[in-house]
């Protein structure tokens, strides 16, 4: 059977869940892995690159239940949005799997009997809080309340302690081969201070991982006990095994596995730099070289996420720019570990400044004066002078530098190499002003030579910014007269002056218009604004709208909750008895102001504890720029009437 080489790379993504639509976010994590595996082709390497999406679970099942579809019909739905979004992207990854996959669940079950019939996976009771309305255990790590209750940090409401039957994962047994394993792969997790991060948590007691559930229909059955279903999790992970072909192909298997990089975002990382690696231990496999888990693309300062409503649609910026200005800007803005706040203007800026003003004028006036002078071909030149042979030895440096950044994923650094050496090309042309030489005509070899440098930087320039902007560089490169596809060209015989005396380049076409800010954030504008409508008009039945028991509420007291600013603790007559609610109004109403006044109050709703205080109803008013105004009743209604 083949074994992996040192010329095999293989790389993969978090595979994403279907219950929501893709975003900038996703998008990121998906364009540094095109990035790297295009720079690792180019490099030589054969590399696989796998993405997919991860399909079973509590969440796509309660997304699938609220849009009244059947969890497989929402995944089939929701695979093609990334599928387009990964074509407009021209993400090109080898292979995509979908966890759904019979091969995908095959794998997982056996892995799943393997690690019960060494006993590292045994049947125990789960007992943790459970929250009742987003049908989930909460982390351990939620905090008790004053009442010695938890609540649940994804709806604010209590949770109870519910026990289970379920299997377990021995992960306590792996603490110190995690330990031992860290110690002699200090690169395992990267950046760095990720890495310090994950042998701390180690460091502490590793508690055995519940990974089955029999509250969750949606998933891979446990072998031979099918009221389980594993973990999402558990399923998830190793589709970093099954994609690659364990159980179905072990020869490619083996050609690839151990991964060279799991990229992901910071979010994600315990569950591939601990629980992964001690699955993997467990089952026998070698361990993936690096888990990388990078930052977050912020919007208005939170992370892009649905339900904070802040993420960020990549196609409007696509329709306009087309994918390579936003590949470029992603990975040129920040580096891979940290966090960034995406905006429009720093965008715009990039596009403006980078790609239109250093790196598409350059093009154009190279190609322009090679068209103007020499028809598109020069055939002679001068010998090579001094300032010559310096740009092609800052090329040997930046060459070193380029080729060090990406082999260490630190793409914006090999960016930013780049458009150090494009200034310098810039720079040789004012420098040598070719515009001037070509009003002499016993110039006529330098000029030729001055322009041929030119090409020649551009020529290489493209290469490397082929893993970043695939689209633009392969155009470069045809303006420049080449043939063959930029991609058969390799690391290995890239040098400076390959470029053929003689060789007919085309008339170079705009690359990156310069964009009007102003006039972009216009066009966004409005192109986001039907879509807000939309979302917010989604229609429920007469029947949920029943579900609401809406009443006249009397507020009998108010008083202001200590420390807050806006929060007012009110006791509600709502008719058959008081009930406290807490509402953010201090800011506009008064306590007294409030007492004695009659309002609608939705009294079915669940308690929420809000500043440790349950609050069990909830007031209407209308939200005015951020204020609460509330419609008061002004004739006189009896408090627990009807509302409809
Ligand atoms: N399904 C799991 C992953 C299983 S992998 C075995 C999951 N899916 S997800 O759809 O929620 O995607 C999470 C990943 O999307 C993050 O790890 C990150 O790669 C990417 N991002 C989502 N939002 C992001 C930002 N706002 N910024 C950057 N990346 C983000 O977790």
């Amino acid at each position: 059977m083949a074994k992996k080489s040192k010329n095999t790379f293989y790389i993969t993504t978090p595979i994403y869940y279907v219950n929501d639509v893709p975003h900038i976010g996703h998008a990121y994590t998906t364009i540094i892995a095109d990035a790297i595996s295009r720079f690792k082709k180019l490099s030589g390497n054969d590399v696989f690159f796998l993405t997919g999406t991860d399909e079973h679970g509590q969440k796509v099942e309660k997304a699938a239940k609220e849009k009244g579809l059947t969890p497989i019909e929402l995944a089939d739905q929701m695979v093609l949005r990334f599928k387009d979004l990964w074509k407009a992207l021209n993400i090109a990854n080898d292979s995509f799997i979908r966890t759904t996959q019979p091969f995908h669940e095959k794998g997982v079950q056996k892995i799943f009997q393997k690690l019960k019939d060494k006993g590292d996976i045994y049947k125990g009771i789960y007992k943790g809080w459970y929250c009742d309305s987003t049908e989930h255990f909460l982390a351990e790590d939620v905090p008790l309340e004053e009442g010695g209750f938890k609540i649940c940090p994804e709806c604010n409401t209590k949770a109870f302690i519910v026990s289970e039957e379920c299997y377990f994962f021995k992960l306590s047994a792996y603490q110190k081969p995690l330990l031992d394993f860290y110690a002699k792969n200090p690169t395992f997790v990267r950046p760095q201070s990720r890495m310090n991060e994950v042998v701390s948590f180690v460091k502490q007691e590793l508690k055995d991982l519940s990974i089955t559930r029999t509250t969750v229909e949606w998933g891979i059955p446990v072998p031979d006990d099918p009221k389980h279903t594993i973990y999402v999790w558990f399923d998830a992970l190793h589709n970093y095994l099954t994609g690659v072909g364990y159980d179905q192909d072990m020869s490619h298997f083996q050609k690839y596995w151990p991964a060279n990089i799991h990229l992901i975002g910071k979010d994600i990382l315990r569950f591939h730099a601990v629980f992964w690696p001690a699955f993997l231990m467990a089952a026998e496999f070698p361990l993936p070289q690096t888990v990388f888990g990078h930052g977050w693309w912020l919007k208005d300062e939170a992370k892009m996420s649905k339900s904070k409503g802040n993420v960020l649609d990549p196609h409007i910026i696509l329709e306009t720019f087309g994918e390579d200005p936003l590949r470029y800007f992603l990975l040129r803005e920040i580096p891979i570990g940290l966090d960034g706040n995406f905006s429009h203007e720093g965008f715009i800026h990039r596009v403006n400044s980078d790609l239109a003003n250093d790196l598409g004028n350059l093009v154009q006036r190279t190609l322009t004066m090679i068209h103007n002078y020499f028809s598109g071909k020069i055939e002679e030149m001068g010998d090579e002078e001094k300032a010559d042979k310096k740009l092609r030895e800052e090329f040997d440096n930046s060459k070193k530098k380029i080729i060090e950044f990406y082999d260490d994923y630190a793409l914006n650094r090999a960016l930013e190499e780049i458009w150090f050496f494009i200034n310098i090309v810039n720079k040789y042309l004012a420098d040598n002003e070719p515009w001037k030489l070509a009003k002499d005509e016993s110039q006529r070899k330098r000029l030729g030579r001055i322009l041929y440098q030119s090409a020649a930087a551009l020529r290489v320039i493209s290469f490397f910014l082929f893993p970043v902007m695939p689209e633009s560089s392969q155009k470069i490169w045809n303006f420049l007269g080449e043939e063959k596809p930029l991609e058969e060209t390799t690391l290995t015989g890239l040098k400076f002056d390959n470029l053929k005396l003689g060789q007919v380049s085309k008339k170079p076409k705009p690359l990156f218009p310069r964009v009007d800010l102003k006039e972009f954030l216009k066009e966004e504008e409005t192109r986001q604004a039907p879509q807000k409508k939309e979302e917010k008009m989604e229609m429920i039945t007469f029947d949920e709208f029943k579900k609401m028991d809406l009443r006249v509420g009397e507020i009998l007291k108010a008083e202001k909750v200590e420390g807050t600013d806006k929060l007012v603790k009110m006791e509600v007559d709502i008719g058959t008895e008081k009930r406290t609610m807490v509402a953010g109004v201090a800011d506009v109403y008064s306590p007294e102001e409030l007492e004695g006044k009659k309002l609608i109050v939705i009294v079915n709703l669940k308690p929420a504890v809000i500043r440790g205080i349950e609050s069990q109803g909830m007031l209407l008013a209308a939200e005015i720029e951020g204020k609460a105004i509330i419609p008061f009743f002004d004739a006189d209604v009896p408090a627990g009437a009807k509302v409809r």
